[in-house]
Protein backbone atom coordinates (compact mmCIF):
# COMPACT_ATOMS: atom_id res chain seq x y z
CA UNK A 1 0.00 0.00 0.00
CA UNK A 2 2.49 2.28 0.99
CA UNK A 3 5.07 1.48 -1.88
CA UNK A 4 2.46 2.16 -4.60
CA UNK A 5 1.37 5.64 -2.96
CA UNK A 6 4.96 6.95 -2.83
CA UNK A 7 5.65 5.26 -6.63
CA UNK A 8 1.90 7.45 -7.34
CA UNK A 9 3.83 10.23 -5.78
CA UNK A 10 6.80 10.40 -7.73
CA UNK A 11 4.83 9.71 -11.19
CA UNK A 12 2.53 12.47 -9.98
CA UNK A 13 5.59 15.03 -9.56
CA UNK A 14 7.85 14.29 -12.57
CA UNK A 15 4.66 14.58 -15.02
CA UNK A 16 3.41 18.06 -13.14
CA UNK A 17 6.76 19.25 -13.55
CA UNK A 18 6.66 18.64 -16.97
CA UNK A 19 3.15 20.75 -17.80
CA UNK A 20 4.67 23.53 -15.75
CA UNK A 21 7.74 24.16 -16.75
CA UNK A 22 7.97 22.53 -20.47
CA UNK A 23 11.02 21.22 -21.22
CA UNK A 24 12.84 22.23 -18.09
CA UNK A 25 12.61 18.91 -16.25
CA UNK A 26 14.26 18.29 -12.99
CA UNK A 27 17.04 15.97 -13.23
CA UNK A 28 19.00 14.37 -10.02
CA UNK A 29 21.87 16.35 -8.95
CA UNK A 30 23.72 13.57 -7.80
CA UNK A 31 23.87 14.15 -4.09
CA UNK A 32 22.45 11.32 -1.56
CA UNK A 33 19.40 12.57 0.11
CA UNK A 34 17.26 9.59 1.05
CA UNK A 35 18.67 6.98 4.05
CA UNK A 36 18.07 4.07 5.22
CA UNK A 37 16.12 4.03 8.12
CA UNK A 38 17.23 2.07 11.42
CA UNK A 39 16.32 2.51 15.24
CA UNK A 40 20.00 4.36 15.59
CA UNK A 41 19.46 6.98 13.13
CA UNK A 42 15.60 6.85 13.65
CA UNK A 43 15.36 9.52 16.25
CA UNK A 44 17.96 12.12 14.56
CA UNK A 45 15.93 11.68 11.22
CA UNK A 46 12.53 12.37 12.68
CA UNK A 47 14.12 15.85 14.03
CA UNK A 48 15.01 16.76 10.86
CA UNK A 49 11.65 16.80 8.80
CA UNK A 50 8.39 18.45 9.11
CA UNK A 51 7.21 14.97 7.34
CA UNK A 52 8.79 11.62 6.67
CA UNK A 53 8.07 9.60 3.84
CA UNK A 54 8.52 5.90 4.27
CA UNK A 55 9.49 3.32 1.95
CA UNK A 56 8.96 -0.28 3.20
CA UNK A 57 10.57 -2.82 1.43
CA UNK A 58 11.95 -6.44 1.10
CA UNK A 59 14.86 -7.33 1.38
CA UNK A 60 16.81 -7.11 -2.11
CA UNK A 61 17.62 -10.50 -3.09
CA UNK A 62 21.36 -11.15 -4.78
CA UNK A 63 19.01 -11.53 -8.09
CA UNK A 64 20.48 -8.88 -10.62
CA UNK A 65 17.30 -7.96 -12.01
CA UNK A 66 16.09 -7.44 -9.19
CA UNK A 67 18.93 -5.69 -7.92
CA UNK A 68 18.32 -3.11 -11.05
CA UNK A 69 14.69 -2.38 -10.37
CA UNK A 70 15.70 -1.99 -6.51
CA UNK A 71 18.34 0.71 -7.94
CA UNK A 72 15.53 2.44 -10.77
CA UNK A 73 12.96 2.60 -7.21
CA UNK A 74 16.21 4.31 -5.23
CA UNK A 75 16.71 6.80 -8.17
CA UNK A 76 13.23 8.06 -8.27
CA UNK A 77 12.75 8.70 -4.36
CA UNK A 78 16.11 10.18 -4.65
CA UNK A 79 14.89 12.54 -7.29
CA UNK A 80 10.98 13.10 -5.41
CA UNK A 81 13.36 13.92 -2.44
CA UNK A 82 15.33 16.42 -3.74
CA UNK A 83 12.73 18.49 -5.45
CA UNK A 84 10.80 18.05 -1.99
CA UNK A 85 13.67 18.92 -0.04
CA UNK A 86 13.21 22.84 0.39
CA UNK A 87 9.42 21.61 1.83
CA UNK A 88 11.33 20.02 4.94
CA UNK A 89 9.68 16.79 3.56
CA UNK A 90 12.00 13.74 3.99
CA UNK A 91 12.48 10.17 2.50
CA UNK A 92 13.76 7.25 3.78
CA UNK A 93 13.88 3.39 3.28
CA UNK A 94 12.98 0.73 5.48
CA UNK A 95 14.08 -2.48 5.42
CA UNK A 96 11.11 -4.60 6.15
CA UNK A 97 13.26 -7.71 7.35
CA UNK A 98 16.40 -6.01 8.80
CA UNK A 99 14.49 -3.64 10.16
CA UNK A 100 11.71 -5.79 11.74
CA UNK A 101 11.14 -4.19 15.31
CA UNK A 102 11.74 -0.81 13.84
CA UNK A 103 8.66 -1.62 11.18
CA UNK A 104 6.90 -2.59 13.78
CA UNK A 105 7.21 -0.05 15.97
CA UNK A 106 5.92 2.44 12.89
CA UNK A 107 2.81 0.92 11.74
CA UNK A 108 -0.08 2.29 12.72
CA UNK A 109 -2.25 -0.50 10.55
CA UNK A 110 -3.33 -2.16 13.82
CA UNK A 111 -4.24 1.29 15.15
CA UNK A 112 -6.17 1.90 11.44
CA UNK A 113 -7.94 -1.55 11.49
CA UNK A 114 -8.63 -1.21 14.97
CA UNK A 115 -10.23 1.88 14.37
CA UNK A 116 -12.93 0.29 11.21
CA UNK A 117 -14.52 -1.92 14.44
CA UNK A 118 -15.80 0.86 16.05
CA UNK A 119 -17.11 3.52 12.70
CA UNK A 120 -18.22 6.38 13.04
CA UNK A 121 -19.02 5.96 16.58
CA UNK A 122 -15.86 5.80 18.38
CA UNK A 123 -13.22 8.46 17.16
CA UNK A 124 -9.74 7.61 16.38
CA UNK A 125 -7.38 10.23 16.02
CA UNK A 126 -3.62 9.91 14.98
CA UNK A 127 -0.66 12.60 15.68
CA UNK A 128 2.77 12.35 14.32
CA UNK A 129 3.13 16.10 16.09
CA UNK A 130 5.76 16.05 18.56
CA UNK A 131 4.41 19.15 20.11
CA UNK A 132 0.62 17.75 20.02
CA UNK A 133 1.96 14.47 21.35
CA UNK A 134 3.93 16.38 24.00
CA UNK A 135 0.51 17.99 25.23
CA UNK A 136 -1.37 15.04 25.66
CA UNK A 137 1.56 13.36 27.12
CA UNK A 138 1.45 10.96 24.39
CA UNK A 139 4.45 8.85 24.05
CA UNK A 140 5.48 7.38 20.97
CA UNK A 141 3.20 4.83 19.69
CA UNK A 142 1.37 4.46 22.67
CA UNK A 143 -2.55 4.61 22.32
CA UNK A 144 -4.10 6.66 24.85
CA UNK A 145 -7.97 6.22 25.70
CA UNK A 146 -10.24 8.98 26.40
CA UNK A 147 -13.57 8.09 28.17
CA UNK A 148 -16.13 11.50 27.75
CA UNK A 149 -16.02 14.01 30.65
CA UNK A 150 -13.27 11.99 32.63
CA UNK A 151 -9.95 14.09 32.90
CA UNK A 152 -7.49 11.46 32.10
CA UNK A 153 -6.60 9.54 29.58
CA UNK A 154 -6.33 5.79 30.36
CA UNK A 155 -3.12 4.78 28.37
CA UNK A 156 -3.41 1.20 26.66
CA UNK A 157 -1.31 -1.20 28.31
CA UNK A 158 1.30 -3.66 26.23
CA UNK A 159 2.40 -1.32 23.61
CA UNK A 160 3.34 -2.61 20.59
CA UNK A 161 -0.67 -3.32 20.09
CA UNK A 162 -2.29 -5.95 17.58
CA UNK A 163 -5.06 -5.16 16.07
CA UNK A 164 -7.27 -7.92 18.25
CA UNK A 165 -5.58 -6.26 21.61
CA UNK A 166 -6.89 -3.05 20.67
CA UNK A 167 -10.80 -3.98 19.84
CA UNK A 168 -10.79 -5.81 23.10
CA UNK A 169 -9.69 -2.75 25.50
CA UNK A 170 -11.82 -0.97 23.65
CA UNK A 171 -15.14 -2.77 23.60
CA UNK A 172 -14.54 -3.61 27.48
CA UNK A 173 -14.47 0.27 27.70
CA UNK A 174 -16.54 1.66 25.50
CA UNK A 175 -19.70 2.45 27.69
CA UNK A 176 -18.87 5.66 29.21
CA UNK A 177 -20.11 5.95 32.98
CA UNK A 178 -21.66 9.65 31.58
CA UNK A 179 -22.72 9.75 28.21
CA UNK A 180 -24.59 12.28 25.88
CA UNK A 181 -27.09 10.87 23.82
CA UNK A 182 -26.20 12.44 19.88
CA UNK A 183 -28.82 11.97 17.10
CA UNK A 184 -26.19 10.24 15.11
CA UNK A 185 -26.04 7.50 17.36
CA UNK A 186 -29.34 7.53 19.54
CA UNK A 187 -30.69 4.42 18.54
CA UNK A 188 -27.22 2.42 19.09
CA UNK A 189 -26.85 4.41 22.58
CA UNK A 190 -31.18 3.47 23.50
CA UNK A 191 -30.36 -0.01 22.96
CA UNK A 192 -27.19 -0.50 25.27
CA UNK A 193 -29.72 -0.43 27.95
CA UNK A 194 -28.66 -1.42 31.84
CA UNK A 195 -30.64 -4.60 32.38
CA UNK A 196 -33.36 -3.01 30.73
CA UNK A 197 -33.41 0.61 32.50
CA UNK A 198 -31.06 4.18 31.35
CA UNK A 199 -31.06 6.32 33.86
CA UNK A 200 -31.53 9.82 32.07
CA UNK A 201 -30.70 13.04 32.93
CA UNK A 202 -32.30 16.28 30.96
CA UNK A 203 -29.74 19.23 31.35
CA UNK A 204 -29.69 22.17 28.91
CA UNK A 205 -25.99 23.54 28.89
CA UNK A 206 -27.18 26.45 27.57
CA UNK A 207 -29.12 27.44 30.67
CA UNK A 208 -27.39 28.36 34.20
CA UNK A 209 -29.34 25.63 35.86
CA UNK A 210 -28.57 22.99 33.14
CA UNK A 211 -25.10 23.81 32.81
CA UNK A 212 -24.38 23.94 37.01
CA UNK A 213 -26.32 20.17 37.33
CA UNK A 214 -24.19 18.72 34.18
CA UNK A 215 -21.06 19.38 35.84
CA UNK A 216 -22.47 17.55 38.82
CA UNK A 217 -23.26 14.67 36.81
CA UNK A 218 -19.91 15.26 35.60
CA UNK A 219 -17.99 14.60 39.24
CA UNK A 220 -20.54 11.77 39.94
CA UNK A 221 -19.62 10.15 36.71
CA UNK A 222 -15.84 10.69 37.35
CA UNK A 223 -16.13 9.61 40.89
CA UNK A 224 -17.64 6.58 39.80
CA UNK A 225 -15.85 5.85 36.57
CA UNK A 226 -15.08 2.25 37.67
CA UNK A 227 -18.65 1.27 37.86
CA UNK A 228 -19.46 -1.04 35.38
CA UNK A 229 -22.67 -1.08 36.32
CA UNK A 230 -23.22 2.67 36.03
CA UNK A 231 -23.85 4.80 32.81
CA UNK A 232 -26.12 7.68 32.71
CA UNK A 233 -27.06 9.44 29.81
CA UNK A 234 -27.21 13.21 29.59
CA UNK A 235 -29.70 14.23 27.19
CA UNK A 236 -29.55 18.32 26.26
CA UNK A 237 -33.03 19.23 24.94
CA UNK A 238 -31.45 21.62 22.62
CA UNK A 239 -30.31 18.67 20.82
CA UNK A 240 -33.85 17.07 20.20
CA UNK A 241 -36.08 20.20 20.01
CA UNK A 242 -38.76 18.18 17.63
CA UNK A 243 -38.52 15.31 20.74
CA UNK A 244 -39.22 17.52 23.21
CA UNK A 245 -42.73 17.83 23.88
CA UNK A 246 -43.00 14.30 23.29
CA UNK A 247 -40.48 13.34 26.31
CA UNK A 248 -42.41 15.97 28.61
CA UNK A 249 -45.50 13.86 27.91
CA UNK A 250 -44.58 10.64 27.89
CA UNK A 251 -42.24 11.39 30.92
CA UNK A 252 -44.59 13.87 32.55
CA UNK A 253 -41.54 15.95 33.27
CA UNK A 254 -41.02 19.92 32.73
CA UNK A 255 -38.02 20.08 30.52
CA UNK A 256 -37.42 23.51 31.43
CA UNK A 257 -34.97 22.60 34.29
CA UNK A 258 -32.97 19.93 34.67
CA UNK A 259 -34.33 15.99 35.58
CA UNK A 260 -33.23 13.16 36.53
CA UNK A 261 -34.84 9.57 36.39
CA UNK A 262 -35.08 5.82 35.73
CA UNK A 263 -36.81 5.04 32.39
CA UNK A 264 -38.22 1.65 31.47
CA UNK A 265 -36.95 0.74 28.26
CA UNK A 266 -39.99 -1.74 26.95
CA UNK A 267 -42.59 0.66 28.52
CA UNK A 268 -41.21 3.68 28.49
CA UNK A 269 -42.57 4.27 32.50
CA UNK A 270 -40.33 6.39 34.27
CA UNK A 271 -39.82 7.86 37.96
CA UNK A 272 -38.21 11.14 38.46
CA UNK A 273 -36.16 12.51 41.39
CA UNK A 274 -37.77 15.13 42.92
CA UNK A 275 -35.73 18.56 42.40
CA UNK A 276 -38.18 20.98 44.21
CA UNK A 277 -36.41 24.23 43.37
CA UNK A 278 -33.93 24.43 40.78
CA UNK A 279 -31.66 26.73 43.15
CA UNK A 280 -31.41 24.09 45.23
CA UNK A 281 -29.65 20.95 42.35
CA UNK A 282 -28.89 18.09 44.22
CA UNK A 283 -25.48 17.66 45.34
CA UNK A 284 -22.90 15.09 44.42
CA UNK A 285 -23.57 13.20 47.23
CA UNK A 286 -27.34 12.89 46.91
CA UNK A 287 -27.77 11.87 43.61
CA UNK A 288 -24.99 9.50 44.20
CA UNK A 289 -27.07 8.15 46.89
CA UNK A 290 -30.02 8.09 44.77
CA UNK A 291 -28.19 6.50 41.96
CA UNK A 292 -27.54 3.97 44.34
CA UNK A 293 -31.04 3.22 45.46
CA UNK A 294 -31.76 2.59 41.27
CA UNK A 295 -28.99 0.42 40.93
CA UNK A 296 -30.09 -1.60 43.80
CA UNK A 297 -33.87 -1.46 42.84
CA UNK A 298 -35.01 0.39 45.74
CA UNK A 299 -36.08 3.12 43.02
CA UNK A 300 -37.76 1.53 40.70
CA UNK A 301 -40.11 2.13 37.58
CA UNK A 302 -42.50 -0.80 38.73
CA UNK A 303 -43.67 0.15 42.37
CA UNK A 304 -45.70 2.72 41.62
CA UNK A 305 -48.03 1.28 38.54
CA UNK A 306 -51.06 0.51 40.53
CA UNK A 307 -51.25 3.71 42.83
CA UNK A 308 -50.96 6.19 39.95
CA UNK A 309 -54.12 6.22 38.77
CA UNK A 310 -56.08 6.66 42.31
CA UNK A 311 -53.27 9.33 43.33
CA UNK A 312 -54.10 11.24 40.26
CA UNK A 313 -57.89 11.44 40.43
CA UNK A 314 -58.03 12.76 44.12
CA UNK A 315 -54.95 15.14 43.82
CA UNK A 316 -57.02 16.94 40.94
CA UNK A 317 -59.53 18.66 43.42
CA UNK A 318 -57.68 21.57 44.32
CA UNK A 319 -57.08 22.90 40.92
CA UNK A 320 -60.24 22.15 39.26
CA UNK A 321 -59.20 24.58 36.22
CA UNK A 322 -56.25 22.66 35.00
CA UNK A 323 -57.56 19.46 35.18
CA UNK A 324 -59.42 19.48 31.51
CA UNK A 325 -55.68 19.81 30.44
CA UNK A 326 -54.75 16.68 31.94
CA UNK A 327 -57.65 14.94 31.23
CA UNK A 328 -56.63 15.35 27.42
CA UNK A 329 -53.25 14.78 28.02
CA UNK A 330 -54.28 11.26 29.10
CA UNK A 331 -56.71 10.38 26.48
CA UNK A 332 -54.06 11.09 23.86
CA UNK A 333 -52.29 8.10 25.33
CA UNK A 334 -53.89 5.53 23.73
CA UNK A 335 -50.88 4.11 21.14
C1 LIG B 1 -40.00 -2.81 32.72
O1 LIG B 1 -41.36 -2.89 32.40
C2 LIG B 1 -41.80 -4.21 32.11
C3 LIG B 1 -43.27 -4.12 31.68
O2 LIG B 1 -44.06 -3.37 32.58
C4 LIG B 1 -41.62 -5.08 33.36
O3 LIG B 1 -42.04 -6.40 33.07
C5 LIG B 1 -40.14 -5.09 33.74
O4 LIG B 1 -39.94 -5.78 34.92
C6 LIG B 1 -39.65 -3.65 33.92
N1 LIG B 1 -38.19 -3.70 34.11
C7 LIG B 1 -37.58 -3.08 35.14
C8 LIG B 1 -36.09 -3.25 35.21
O5 LIG B 1 -38.16 -2.43 35.98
Amino acid sequence: MKRTHLLVLGVYLLSSCRAEEGLNFPTYDGKDRVVSLSEKNFKQILKKYDLLCLYYHEPVSSDKVAQKQFQLKEIVLELVAQVLEHKDIGFVMVDAKKEAKLAKKLDYKAFEEAAEHFQPYIKFFATFDKGVAKKLSLKMNEVDFYEPFMNEPIAIPNKPYTEQELVEFVKEHQRPTLRRLRPEDMFETWEDDLNGIHIVAFAERSDPDGYEFLEILKQVARDNTDNPDLSLVWIDPDDFPLLVPYWEKTFKIDLFKPQIGVVNVTDADSVWMEILDDDDLPTAEELEDWIEDVLSGKINTEDDDNEDEEDDDDDDDEDDDNSDEEDNEDSDDDE
